[in-house]
């Protein structure tokens, strides 16, 4: 395994809070405790971070604020303006929840773009239940419709975008959510196919999992292969409406995928290469600093610079453990997002003939 190491990331999320206010069944970080965050970084240390990274990766640079609820931080704008002022492009992403009264700051900040997680729109309690929260959808739409009205002339680089999860309770609801999109000049819309839940923990509770013994819970097996009748042409009308010129933003090669992993989850593992060890680069709220959000941190930025804890010996260890990694959340956008170039072609060509050789077999 001699591949030469990209000099820099592709990927640059800045995990500001694992702290949250909803109460997703998704994901667990909303039960990390309040106590946190005397622990995060100071709205100084994450400015010497932005400093320190952009003297390493130079002008441009796209970075994501995310978390737990980014907009739970009272110095986000401060954060993502200081980002901005030194040359960063900034994306963020938000369950919407409490941003009503940003509106305002929102459309006037730099921010180029802002993705709104909203898992159903027809049904509204199906967004609201997969949340915790009553009234979340709502509050979502209206946000919506104050940032589109408004940005013109303050802000027009200003792109909404949604995230949706795709989950058993959801299927009927894609396809609605795509033509709202389109309808309401969203930039575009993520799906990402539901995802075990024990990969989405806030950073404070676990330091990482045990990802080399690796086995697909029964009970996330059950729930995929539940939805793989449905799912499977839904994913094909998604792949139609992304040729018709919907706004959908996941590649064709990674809903190919997502038709894999429903047909048979483990064959993921050999169909797809996780690729998050040399694109991604994460800080996470201590400033710890993964290149797998899964697996241990490779050091504190607190204590190495970025491009020291890149090349580091943690960083090529941990790359090595990305490279016999068996499991299932290379599926997700962060593996995916900056460019599709990880599909394994030769399976997909013996899984073609696999299943001409079964359909000749049966005429
Ligand atoms: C961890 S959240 C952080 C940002 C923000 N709190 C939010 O919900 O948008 C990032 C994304 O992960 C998604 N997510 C949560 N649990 C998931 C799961 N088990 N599988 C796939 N995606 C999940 C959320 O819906 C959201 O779009
Ligand atoms: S998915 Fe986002 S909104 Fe839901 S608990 Fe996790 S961090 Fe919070
Ligand atoms: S599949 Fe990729 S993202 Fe998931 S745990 Fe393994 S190395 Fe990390």
């Amino acid at each position: 395994m001699s591949q030469k190491l990209p000099s820099k990331p592709q990927m640059l999320t800045l995990d500001i809070t694992d702290r949250c206010q909803m109460q997703c069944q998704t994901c667990s970080k909303w039960q990390v405790s309040a106590d946190v965050r005397h622990k995060e970084l100071s709205t100084e240390q994450w400015k010497e971070v932005l400093r320190e990274l952009r003297q390493w990766l130079g002008n441009g640079f796209w970075i994501c604020f995310s978390g737990g609820e980014p907009f739970l931080r009272p110095d986000i704008f401060e954060l993502t303006d200081y980002a901005t002022s030194l040359g960063f492009k900034v994306s963020s992403m938000s369950n919407g929840f409490s941003i009503e009264q940003m509106v305002d700051n929102i459309i006037d900040s730099k921010f180029e773009s802002l993705n709104i997680s909203l898992n159903s729109i027809i049904d509204k309690n199906i967004h609201d239940t997969s949340r915790g929260r009553e009234g979340s959808a709502q509050k979502i739409f209206d946000v919506i419709w104050q940032i589109m009205h408004n940005k013109k002339g303050r802000n027009d680089n200003l792109s909404i975008n949604l995230a949706t999860i795709m989950f058993p309770d959801n299927l009927d609801e894609i396809i609605p959510l795509v033509e709202y999109a389109t309808k309401n000049h969203l930039k575009h819309i993520m799906f990402q196919l539901i995802e075990d839940f024990n990969s989405f923990h806030a950073y404070a509770e676990k330091d990482g999992l045990d990802t080399d013994n690796y086995k697909i819970p029964q009970e996330y097996k059950k729930t995929i292969q539940s939805m793989a009748e449905k799912a499977i042409p839904i994913i094909d009308h998604l792949v139609e409406m992304k040729r018709a010129g919907h706004s959908i933003a996941n590649s064709y090669e990674q809903l190919e995928a997502y038709k894999i992993f429903f047909n048979n989850p483990e064959d993921i593992v050999t169909a797809i290469k996780c690729d998050v060890g040399s694109t991604n680069f994460a800080v996470d709220p201590y400033g710890d600093v993964r290149l797998c959000f899964n697996m241990k941190p490779i050091g504190s930025i607190l204590e190495k610079s970025p491009e020291e804890l890149w090349n580091s010996v943690e960083a090529s260890q941990c790359r090595h453990k990305v490279h016999t990694c068996k499991m299932c959340c290379r599926l997700i956008n962060c593996n995916f997002k900056a460019n599709f170039t990880n599909f394994n072609k030769s399976f997909l060509v013996r899984l073609k003939n696999k299943i001409i050789k079964l359909l000749t077999k049966k005429l």
